[in-house]
């Protein structure tokens, strides 16, 4: 069953179209994600969903009801629904644990299966010992996590989040991002989560929106997103990439300024993009697909993080760790690729290293 329905949603400012045709259905549990850089329509999507925006066109169904559409606005306290905002907003006058306990109380539940519920939502987001602080005095990131607390606690079976964890630090950002996925299948609800962060999208999303001006890209599981992007968009917004342009023919493809031919059985020819993910590329000694010199590289522990002068391109190549240091840099060295992505050539000019 569909918890939302999203049908032909539109939205236009004045004269300016910042969503276009969004139709999909969320289904029971199912943890979405809206991902795409700033700008793109992310949040303006989630505030139809939660009735603080009207769609220009198209409705928008909460269980089958009918909550959005150019005529019907059902408000946002009748949609069932629980929010943390990009800009979290927490009640300056309420301390930590009555923040949490506000949407309890303006329902008028027993004062005990408040506690217990309050201090169960503490205990999830990591701020029992601040039960007491006013707002005032907690990091941003602490009052992002009341705030999570607050859209928590009355267990609404739709929940949206847009950048929850943009002010905490990458340790616990990385423990939020586990912790909200646990909540969300222990409770078994909805999850409309909106970041441009690649990372938390891949982690807990059963299903990602790639945006870019408005327009859905792909729509897909996180692993698809990643080893089949649909074009040259997402292949760059979602992981590491080296664009190279080539024309394909005859199950090969000559790369511009490259001497090398890279075999290819795949059916696009003509001018095309070619992408190859750094992680799959690994430095040898000898014969390879690629031949170059490496220009620098960076030792990371795990991986040797270089830059590799391949004819007149620069590559990022993530390579094994035991090959740092060794080869020189007059050396001539071999790229083996694994793995590459090969797009009709859309006109643009992609940067051909992308950090
Ligand atoms: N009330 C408004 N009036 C006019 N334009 C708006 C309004 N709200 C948003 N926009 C524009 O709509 C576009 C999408 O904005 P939105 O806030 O949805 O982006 P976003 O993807 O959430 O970006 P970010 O990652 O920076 O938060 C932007 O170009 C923004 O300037
Ligand atoms: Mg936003």
């Amino acid at each position: 069953m569909s918890v939302i329905t999203i049908d032909h949603v539109t939205k236009q400012f004045g004269d300016t179209v910042v969503l276009r045709e969004f139709t999909d259905e969320f289904k029971e549990g199912e943890f979405i994600t809206l991902l795409g850089p700033s700008g793109c329509g992310k949040t303006t999507m989630l505030r139809m969903i939660a009735g603080f925006e009207k769609p220009s066109s198209g409705e928008i169904r909460i269980d089958g009801d009918l909550v959005s559409s150019r005529d019907v606005l059902v408000p946002p306290e009748e949609r069932g629904i629980g929010m943390v905002f990009q800009s979290y907003a927490v009640w300056p006058h309420m301390n930590v644990f009555d923040n949490v306990a506000y949407p309890l109380k303006i329902r008028k539940r027993p004062k005990e299966e408040i506690r217990e519920k309050v201090e169960r939502i503490l205990e999830i987001v990591h701020l029992s010992r601040f039960a007491q602080r006013m707002p005032s005095e907690l990091s941003g990131g602490q009052q992002q996590r009341v705030a999570l607390g607050r859209a928590l606690v009355a267990e609404p079976r739709v929940l949206l989040l847009d950048e929850p964890l943009s002010n905490l630090d990458a340790v616990l950002r990385e423990r939020m991002r586990f912790e909200i996925k646990e909540i969300q299948k222990k409770l078994g609800i909805n999850v409309v989560y909106v970041t441009h962060d690649q990372s938390e999208a891949m982690t807990m999303s059963d299903r990602v929106f790639v945006i870019n001006s408005g327009i859905i890209q792909q729509v897909d599981s996180p692993v698809n997103i990643y080893r089949k992007p649909k074009n040259q968009f997402v292949a760059d917004f979602v992981g590491k990439v080296n664009f190279l342009k080539g024309t394909s023919a005859d199950g090969r493809i000559r790369l511009e300024g490259i001497e090398d031919i890279l075999p290819y059985d795949g059916d696009v020819t003509g001018k095309v993009d070619v992408a190859i993910r750094p992680e799959n590329l690994r430095i040898i000694g000898g014969e390879a697909h690629l031949h170059g010199k490496i220009v620098s590289e960076f030792f990371m522990g795990d991986v040797n993080d270089c830059r590799v002068q391949i004819g007149e391109k620069e590559l990022r190549v993530i390579s094994d760790a035991s090959t740092y240091g060794k080869f020189g840099r007059e050396e001539t060295i071999g790229l083996e690729i694994s793995d590459f992505l090969v797009f009709p050539d859309n006109g643009e000019d992609f940067d051909e290293i992308l950090t």
